[in-house]
């Protein structure tokens, strides 16, 4: 339930501080009324227009779209909230694919990879992949997700161990979660915390796996770790190497195998999960392992390949179209366009005093700072008419909200420039709102002759 009623008032402290985390471990019995505390706080917040998450788009997600808050306000702009990094959603030779897999067969797949649910488009999809990773054995999951999950869940048995970034996505955490206690967390990009681990493993255990799980690039600061080194680690301490390629696989480097081609670290890989929600127009994902023997374990002892639907015919026909742009000279071409408009917008970006973060990819991570100030930028934004992501707290430490912006090839300059001055009028305005707030706060804390019906807790 939405609320829709606007609250002009003023903006109460909760709906500018606390987080998702302080709800993630309710206590009681009622495991229904007990998660009430999520939605009042979120519910205030909405009623401010500051939740900015669960936006729907009434248009094709393009360069710009129009698209609705879960605030209930209605948006129209230059977009850069959405994850389409090569603009094939839209592309016609993709959209004339799904519409002749609907032709050939309906709409729907029917049944589990295990059992009836391969099509004749998933197959000659899975020979795509691995031709593309020099020939490794792919097997399709139903979302990128499911592919990260399936990938750990399926390999890793509970007196095995799994050493991972504490930045690592949530499927490959909560893959590690469904198959050992035994989780060893690093910090990010750490390589010395990563073998100490590793080493401390093995002086106790020399007779379990190690699978050091990584990503190629992390969407949340743009950064990539150094796969040579994870590799070596892994050979001096008989580990395998998982790395997660989701955000950048078809959309960098000259070939688009992203950085695991710019490292040339393919073959070196143990195990590679993609997801095609980023670059290739679909829900999917596969994971690419070393052996014809691995992939097909997998195919029936990950949870999420047995036991769940498979791709449908006009998602796997979608994305099999998709590759074979990425692979051509037309896919070049726009890898080009997206790093040509990823650089410019961090120049232009630097040049307008907004501070970008992490190394040049589809994902530009522009820093705020304080969540209420963010959530305040936010709204701002959207309201000048540019869409942009906010992430904060817990998804990124605590004081480091950032805008996500996701770059697309077929962004313009005056898009970019667009986005770079409403985003600076959005901050300018949003750091006047906040210190006021934070001004008016303090005084009211500090006059204690006036009572004040300001909600000061958290709603939780
Ligand atoms: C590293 C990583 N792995 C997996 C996924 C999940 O992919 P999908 O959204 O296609 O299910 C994501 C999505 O953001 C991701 O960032």
């Amino acid at each position: 339930m939405t609320n829709t009623t606007k609250d002009k008032g003023r903006i109460p402290e909760a709906a500018l501080t606390g987080s998702l985390r302080e709800y993630r471990v309710p206590t009681g019995t009622d495991m229904i009324k007990r998660v009430d505390g999520f939605f009042q706080w979120q519910d205030l917040r909405r009623s401010h227009n500051l939740w900015p998450y669960a936006k729907s788009t009434a248009t094709a997600p393009r360069t710009h779209t129009t698209a609705k808050t879960d605030c209930g306000t209605d948006l129209s702009g230059v977009n850069f909230a959405s994850q389409d990094y090569l603009s094939l959603a839209s592309h016609p030779r993709i959209k004339e694919a799904a519409q002749k897999a609907i032709t050939d067969y309906g709409v729907h797949s029917a049944g589990s990879a295990a059992l009836l649910g391969n099509t004749r488009q998933s197959l000659a999809l899975e020979d795509e992949i691995s031709d593309f990773l020099y020939g490794r054995p792919t097997v399709l999951f139903p979302t990128g997700w499911s592919a990260g999950f399936a990938a750990v869940q399926g390999l890793v048995r509970p007196d095995d161990h799994v050493v991972m970034d504490v930045l690592a996505h949530s499927c490959l955490q909560e893959g590690a979660r469904a198959s050992t206690s035994n989780i060893h967390f690093h910090g990010h990009l750490n390589l010395k915390a990563v073998e100490r681990r590793l080493q401390r493993i093995r002086a106790n255990d020399a007779q379990n796996g190690i699978l050091l799980v990584t990503e190629s690039l992390f969407s949340m600061h743009s950064d990539t770790p150094d796969i040579g080194a994870l590799r070596a680690l892994c050979d001096e301490y008989n580990a395998m190497l998982l790395v997660d390629c989701a955000h950048d696989f078809g959309s960098i480097g000259e070939a688009g195998l992203g950085h695991l081609g710019l490292q040339n670290m393919v073959d070196a890989s143990d195990v590679i999960i993609g997801s095609f929600s980023k670059t290739f127009a679909s829900n999917g994902g596969f994971v690419s392992v070393k052996t014809r023997e691995a992939a097909e374990y997998l195919k029936y002892y990950s949870a999420t390949q047995t036991f769940s639907n498979a791709l449908s015919p006009i998602q796997a026909a979608s994305v099999l179209e998709a590759f074979k742009i990425v692979r051509s000279t037309e896919g070049k071409q726009r890898r080009k366009s997206l790093m040509d408009n990823v650089l410019y917008m961090r120049k232009e970006m630097g040049l307008h005093g907004l501070e970008t973060l992490g190394d040049p990819s589809a994902i530009v991570p522009v820093r705020v700072g304080a969540e209420g100030l963010a959530r305040i930028a936010s709204r701002n934004l959207s309201g000048l008419g540019a869409i942009a992501n906010l992430v904060e707290y817990p998804a990124v430490p605590q004081g480091g909200a950032r805008f996500r912006v996701q770059v697309m090839s077929d962004h313009s300059k005056e898009d970019i420039d667009l986005l770079v001055q409403l985003m600076q009028q959005a901050m300018k305005d949003a750091e006047v709102e906040y210190r006021t707030y934070r001004e008016d706060e303090n005084s009211i804390m500090h006059t204690p002759t006036i009572s004040t019906e300001e909600p000061t807790s958290q709603a939780a």
